[in-house]
């Protein structure tokens, strides 16, 4: 199967009563053969998409395509047998069951599946000696290393051979010596059709990857002219919650920097005064902005909008560029 194709999804939540839409008419084309890097900052949808690829959420709006299924239209039956067939999930956490064995972990999903026993049994003793792990299958979780239960887990996956692999951050709590073998499981498994798609920030898989999708574009190396702005007495800059690729300097008047809360009211942060910066984060992280920039009650003011590159070479700390 899967030639996977995003298209126009938009994601919202309402967190802590603040509006979050991690995505925003998003669109992304994976190929059958494809391992894919999620790569982004924690808190920028990482763990949300995979979870809609897997059907265990479902966006706002928009639409994704696994082969020929619109999974975000499936219900019932057809759900159950999509997240049981079509879809391997690797947690970041492994999420092995402590008291049952390698091999009880992998028939168990099996059997529930409608896979008979001896059938279950055998696949697993073939996955767990695919990944490695022929001297360890009755062992139990806890008898593990870390990279170990993550093979059983990656095998676990497998069981039903999936089309789609996805997996939640694999190598964030495995040393380098454990990585390295499930890197090596992780790009075997990635062949004509199958796609695998990793969340992750660990850059050690970069390597590996067909295709990086970039969540959090930094703009750290955009430059273009300034944008000079306006604002009427109490008039909004940015809201809470937004993308922002500028850092502002103060021309004239004073800026509010407010968090807002959950509860409708808000705390007043900071004042910036003319001369000085504010919403540095957002562009250099990747970040959302964290508070709103409003000007002050007292009256108009204005601002100009740099991007991260422009501002730190007009205090430079960078050469100018071009
Ligand atoms: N169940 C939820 N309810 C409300 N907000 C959520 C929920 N899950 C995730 N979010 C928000 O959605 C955004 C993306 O989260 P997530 O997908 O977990 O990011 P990542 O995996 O990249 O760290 C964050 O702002 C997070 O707070
Ligand atoms: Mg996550």
């Amino acid at each position: 199967m899967p030639d996977i194709r995003i298209r126009d999804l938009t994601m919202e939540y309402s967190s802590g009563g603040l509006m979050v839409r991690p995505f925003d008419h998003f669109e992304l084309d994976l190929q059958t053969g494809d391992l894919a890097l999620l790569l982004g900052a924690s808190g920028c949808g990482k763990t949300t998409l995979l979870s809609m690829l897997a059907s265990i959420l479902t966006p706002t709006a928009g639409s994704i395509k696994v082969g020929d299924t619109e999974v975000t239209q499936l219900k019932g039956a057809e759900l159950a047998r999509y997240r049981r067939e079509t879809v391997g999930v690797v947690f970041q956490g492994f999420n092995l069951i402590p008291s049952l064995t390698a091999t009880e972990n992998i028939t168990v999903a099996m059997r529930f599946a409608g896979v008979d026993k001896k059938r279950a049994r055998d696949r697993a003793e073939e996955l767990l000696t695919m990944v490695g792990l022929e001297e360890r299958m009755h062992h139990r979780p806890g008898k593990l290393s870390g990279g170990q239960q993550q093979r059983v887990a990656i095998a676990r996956a497998l069981a039903l051979d999936p089309p789609l692999i996805v997996a939640d951050e694999p190598t964030a709590s495995l040393d380098y010596m454990q990585v390295d073998g499930v890197i090596r499981i992780l790009r075997e498994l990635a062949a004509p059709g199958r796609v695998v798609v990793i969340a992750t920030h660990d850059d050690r898989l970069l390597p590996l990857a067909d295709r990086v999708v970039e969540l959090t574009p930094r703009h750290a190396d955009e430059t273009r002219p300034p944008e000079r702005v306006e604002l009427a007495a109490g008039q909004v800059l940015f809201r809470q919650g937004d993308p922002g690729d500028l850092v502002y300097e103060v021309d004239a008047g004073h800026i509010e920097i407010v968090q807002e809360l959950a509860d409708g009211g808000e705390t007043v942060l900071a004042l910036v005064d003319a001369g000085k910066y504010f919403g540095e984060l957002a562009p250099m992280f990747g970040l959302r902005r964290s508070a709103t920039a409003r000007a002050g009650a007292g009256g108009p003011a204005v601002v100009t909008g740099y991007t991260m590159r422009d501002f730190r070479a007009r205090r430079g700390e960078v050469a100018p560029s071009g």
